[in-house]
């Protein structure tokens, strides 16, 4: 921890068994990234958590006079200029779930036992619900919490933020705590960006967000989105491809799909992450999508753009995840067909949910799984390039190749493809005909007599 960072004072009352003595522990560690530092009176506490137990009578009643003396202090915090947040975890709060913010409206939060990972997400959002900034003790380092996305060549290819930020706490990421909540920039300014870009001989913009397809701007007519913003930017003269990264598979909207089926220049390609094919390694990093939806989405995209090239992130060795949950996920990998993907082997981030789960699983074991997983991956990207071998498709040329009188270009599915031709079409879209293909690029020949 950094000695400058102003720590928060975290109260924690615990009633009843060894079980909620020790997720009183684990919720005092989860909320240490948060700036929390456990105190031993509730007196001027900036939160209170009552881990609470439903086992003896009347503890429920207990439960609601205590809260009413939380409550004066609250009020005496709040007279100095304060804040304190209030809340209830445990039994209590499992069996009289909302009924206690009715009846006690001091109480800011109530989490149920089990849950208790689930507290720094909670906690996060209220802050941020007051507009508060939170002082996260996570490391800021760039591995995962840097967008997927590969520098590319300016000139002809240009990235645009739009978005930033995360609101969907997965249980093994730090970009909610790092980032903070969704922010969408105005759509006018975007625009205005791109047509600068444009101008200056920009052909292609890849729009960047942590979760670029929950875009929504200020400026933006209700439901127009991401599909809105497409829209605007396709009819800006110059600015033949569209891309956008990265998605989130719960924003994947009928009018953003629509968009893919409509709009010439957004580009066939979609990064998904889909994590795991195995719904409860799903339900465990709070992904708020199974398999099955995500199966479901990906062919509807399909029906809406039937040559898209979908490409997902993978998470092995998620805690918890057994032998068959691997299975499930190379069984979902079969079932989708990916042009390209992105593997991880889950590593602890500190103070996130998954961190602390029961379960980790050996580094031996992510090994043994990220490489049947890259086996599996690997053969499907050499397929999809592989089918391309004999199409025309338009490139767009980016920078001078490797070897002499060589050149390279990205195809619509972001393949890249060398193709001897001259310099000067660099900057230009130009319909190659592919002739051979490899693990990541494909080779082509001019269709056309441009010499
Ligand atoms: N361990 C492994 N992979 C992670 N990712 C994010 N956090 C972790 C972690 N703790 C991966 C996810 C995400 C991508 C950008 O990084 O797959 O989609
Ligand atoms: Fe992290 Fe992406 Fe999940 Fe947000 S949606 S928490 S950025 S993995």
């Amino acid at each position: 921890m950094s000695d400058a960072k102003p720590l928060k004072r975290l109260y924690i009352k615990t009633y009843g068994c060894q079980m909620n003595v020790y997720d009183s522990e684990r919720m005092a560690d989860v909320l240490a990234p948060l700036g929390y530092a456990v105190t031993d009176r509730p007196e001027g506490a900036d939160l209170v958590v009552l881990n609470t137990c439903h086992i003896r009578e009347k503890a429920t009643e207990k439960v609601y006079s205590e809260l009413g003396q939380i409550k004066l202090l609250k009020q005496q915090k709040a007279d100095g200029g304060g804040a304190m947040m209030i809340a209830v975890a445990g039994c209590v709060a499992q069996a009289e779930g909302e009924e206690i913010m009715r009846r006690q409206p001091a109480v800011d939060l109530v989490v149920g036992p089990q849950a208790y990972h689930q507290l720094p997400e909670l906690i996060a959002r209220t802050h941020r619900a007051r507009g508060e900034r939170l002082a996260a003790d996570f490391a800021p380092e760039a591995k995962f919490d840097a967008l997927a996305a590969e520098r590319r060549p300016t000139g002809v290819s240009a990235f645009l933020t739009v978005q930033e930020g995360c609101d969907k706490f997965c249980t093994f990421c730090v970009v909610p705590y790092t980032r903070g909540g969704e922010w969408s920039r105005p759509a006018a300014d975007i625009e205005a960006e791109a047509r600068a870009l444009a101008e200056k001989g920009v052909r292609e913009v890849t729009m960047l967000g942590q979760n670029v397809n929950a875009y929504a701007g200020p400026d933006q007519q209700a439901g127009g989105g991401l599909a809105g913003l497409v829209r605007r930017l396709a009819k800006i003269p110059g600015l033949d491809r569209i891309r956008y990264t990265t998605s989130h598979p719960r924003d994947m909207d009928d009018e953003l799909i629509a968009a893919h089926a409509e709009v010439e220049a957004l580009m066939p390609y979609l990064h998904l992450p889909v994590q795991s094919g195995a719904d409860r390694v799903l339900s465990a990093m709070n992904r708020a999508h199974t398999a099955e939806s995500y199966v479901r989405l990906v062919e509807k995209i399909r029906r809406a753009r039937p040559d898209i090239a979908i490409s997902g992130d993978f998470i092995v060795g998620f805690p918890g995840e057994r032998e068959a949950d691997f299975e499930a996920t190379l069984q979902l990998v079969r079932e989708v067909g990916y042009a390209s993907a992105f593997s991880f082997k889950y590593s602890r981030r500190p103070g996130t949910p998954a961190a602390t789960m029961p379960g980790q699983v050996a580094e031996e074991v992510k090994d043994e799984r990220l490489a049947r997983l890259l086996a599996l991956l690997d053969e499907q990207a050499m397929a999809f390039n592989a089918r391309q071998v004999g199409r025309v498709l338009p490139v767009l040329f980016e920078k001078v190749g490797r070897h002499d009188g060589q050149i390279v270009g990205r195809s619509p599915y972001l393949q890249a493809v060398h193709a001897v031709a001259p310099d000067r079409l660099i900057g230009q879209i130009v319909p190659v005909r592919m002739e051979s293909s490899a693990r990541n690029s494909l080779a082509g020949v001019l269709e056309l007599e441009t010499a």
